[in-house]
């Protein structure tokens, strides 16, 4: 999980692009960064520890290139040290590269290496794989050899990689993204992790899939198919997004912004083709066994899906995470199916549950905000959330819109999509009254009383149970205060315990027949000394700090969790965090 992108063609100042790309990337991993490139005779190479939003141009000051590589990282094998930072290279920088994902033999292939002579200077599986390709250019061309490195490599990765005698870069995947922007100027690349890097210069796209190659030169720009063992022609496509909506604008951070969003965000996300939404009703109607996977905040999502299923469509879903499911495959056949849940479509714990089930011949449905995502790739039916790029690491407008897609799709099991489609509809322009800033001001009140505490517990029953654990999510990776979500009838069995004078614990509170249950388990709460912040429709005399939220029925899920996102991002902005980028964390978690 890290940041990718290069730049060949006729611009001068590539270096200059790759740095700029990569400020763009650095969502997906900002413990270090480094970038390469070609001069006459030679490969230059800056790395160092840090953030790359940090770094100047004129402070680097490098020399005129048309050809750069560059990362920024996500530690994984190997601390957060200069020498583990990417670019990796080998003796006298012969081959220069940069990687994403991880390379599950390399020790192996390490071993091997170096009986053969190779010695290594970091403790990351990127280096080995320079080595490998260098190993193989002793009797190969540059083209065979990285052909050959990547037939023996087991795991999943995103490549670029560039040779010191050769006028070319040469790029690959195999379960983590990467993108090719085809520029305006003949023979002008622009190769990334994600769109957004190179949405400035151009918005016509050439998906890399699995197993292919791109070798990007100045004769003839070719791809190869490394199953197929042939070379391929690619589709080159224009994507319709748009600028704006990757940039922060007037806002402080991305994740205020994408928060605001979610007055539009939900509508977008239920104004579905009708017959996708009926077909995968149908399809779970006739299943033998549906599993909802997802994990961190889209779990949860499923969880609360579950919930849905049994109370609107009278369904029996499963959950399980990701990490997880490996657990079920006893129970799969191709009578079985299984509902992707994933923002960026690229989760590694995702993408081995599918894999998983694909092996039993079970269909996949992939509910996706990135519609051209490995998940979407290898799903038979897909459902986009149409959020728009998220680009804060604490996902907020794409679990709303999940959220949605997904009680559209348990109403529409019970043959009431348009009932299900009204009820959003309401819910949506509820949420736009809501989101405006005497609302903001108002949870700020709490967040300066609290901004200071160790630990803070949110509770729920039913679908506000998932909710608590989401809830629990959000305060922790932008906040950094210990919170932890349980389920309110569970807190008498144990976790009570916890509860002293002044604890903060959000009760979550739907207007329904839990409503009463979850209220005594409030009354319970505080006979202890805790600090009752009720995010309900209803004042109750229980709450020490009321959180309005509009009553909208069976989609208080979807409102109940926005105010804890807005209570997360200020308690981050309160103690200094960047909500944005938090620490540890990166957007989408690629490895395994
Ligand atoms: C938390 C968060 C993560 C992701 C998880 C799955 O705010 O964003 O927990 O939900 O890493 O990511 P996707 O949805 O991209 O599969």
């Amino acid at each position: 999980m890290c940041g990718i992108f290069a730049y060949y063609g006729p611009k001068k100042n590539a270096p200059k692009l790759v740095i700029e790309g990569l400020k763009k990337l650095e969502y997906r991993g900002y413990d270090s960064w480094g970038i390469a490139y070609k001069i006459p005779n030679d490969i230059i190479i800056h790395k160092k520890i840090g953030k790359i939003s940090d770094v100047k141009i004129k402070d680097l000051n490098p020399a005129q290139s048309n050809i750069s590589i560059g990362h920024s990282r996500w530690a994984t094998h190997g601390g957060v040290t200069q020498k583990n930072a990417h670019p990796h290279f080998t003796e006298n920088k012969e081959i220069v590269l940069v990687h994403n994902g991880i390379l599950e033999n390399y020790l192996t292939i390490k071993k091997d290496l170096i009986k053969k002579g190779h010695k290594f200077i970091s403790e990351t599986d990127t280096e080995v794989i320079a080595h490998l390709i260098e190993e193989y250019c002793k009797k190969h061309s540059f083209e065979d050899s990285v052909k050959l490195a990547i037939k023996e490599m087991e795991g999943r990765y995103a490549i670029v990689v560039m040779k010191k005698d050769e006028n070319e870069i040469i790029a690959a995947r195999k379960g983590s993204p990467l993108i090719i922007g085809v520029g305006e100027n003949k023979n002008e690349y622009f190769i990334a992790s994600d769109i957004p890097a190179f949405l400035a210069y151009t918005n016509k796209v050439i998906y890399l899939d699995d197993n292919q190659l791109a070798f990007i030169n100045n004769k003839k720009t070719s791809f190869f198919d490394i199953e197929e063992n042939a070379h391929i022609q690619k589709r080159k496509v224009q994507i319709d997004w748009d600028i704006e909506s990757a940039e922060k604008g007037q806002f402080p951070h991305f994740m205020i912004k994408e928060i605001t969003e979610q007055k539009d965000t939900l509508s977008r996300a239920i104004n579905q083709d009708p017959k996708i939404i009926e077909r995968v009703a149908n399809e779970i109607k006739k299943a033998y066994g549906t599993y909802l996977v997802g994990c961190g905040t889209a779990g949860k999502v499923c969880m609360v899906g579950e919930y849905l299923f049994a109370k609107i469509a009278k369904k029996h879903i499963n959950f399980k995470f990701g990490s997880e499911f490996r657990s079920q495959k006893n129970f799969l056949t191709n009578k079985s199916l299984m509902i992707a849940v994933s923002q960026s479509g690229e989760t590694a714990d995702t993408l081995e549950a599918i894999e998983i089930a694909k092996q039993k011949g079970v269909k996949i449905v992939a509910i996706v905000n990135a519609e051209n995502s490995s998940i979407a790739r290898m799903a038979d039916i897909v459902i986009p959330i149409k959020a728009g790029i998220e680009k804060a690491v604490a996902s907020t407008k794409a679990t709303t819109s999940q959220l949605a897609i997904l009680t559209l799709l348990a109403y529409a099991c019970n043959g009431g999509i348009n009932e299900g489609k009204q009820l959003l509809i309401s819910t949506a322009s509820q949420i736009n009254d809501m989101l405006n800033p005497r609302y903001e001001q108002h949870i700020m009140k709490l967040a300066k009383k609290i901004k200071d505490v160790e630990s803070m517990y949110i509770i729920g029953r039913n679908a506000n149970y998932p909710i608590a654990l989401e809830a629990a999510i959000k305060l922790q990776e932008v906040s950094y205060i210990h919170a932890e979500g349980f389920a309110g009838g569970e807190l008498k069995h144990g976790p009570i315990a916890l509860i002293s004078k002044n604890t903060p614990v959000i009760v979550l509170v739907e207007n329904n027949e839990y409503r009463n249950e979850i209220l005594s388990n409030a009354i319970e709460v505080k006979a202890r000394g805790g600090y009752i912040i009720g995010v309900s429709p209803i004042k109750e005399e229980v709450f020490d700090f009321w959180i309005k939220v509009p009553d909208t029925g069976d989609s208080y899920p979807i409102v109940n969790i926005i105010p804890v996102q807005i209570l997360a991002y200020q308690l981050a902005v309160l103690r200094k965090n960047n909500p944005d980028m938090p620490r540890n964390l990166a957007k989408s978690v690629t490895v395994k």
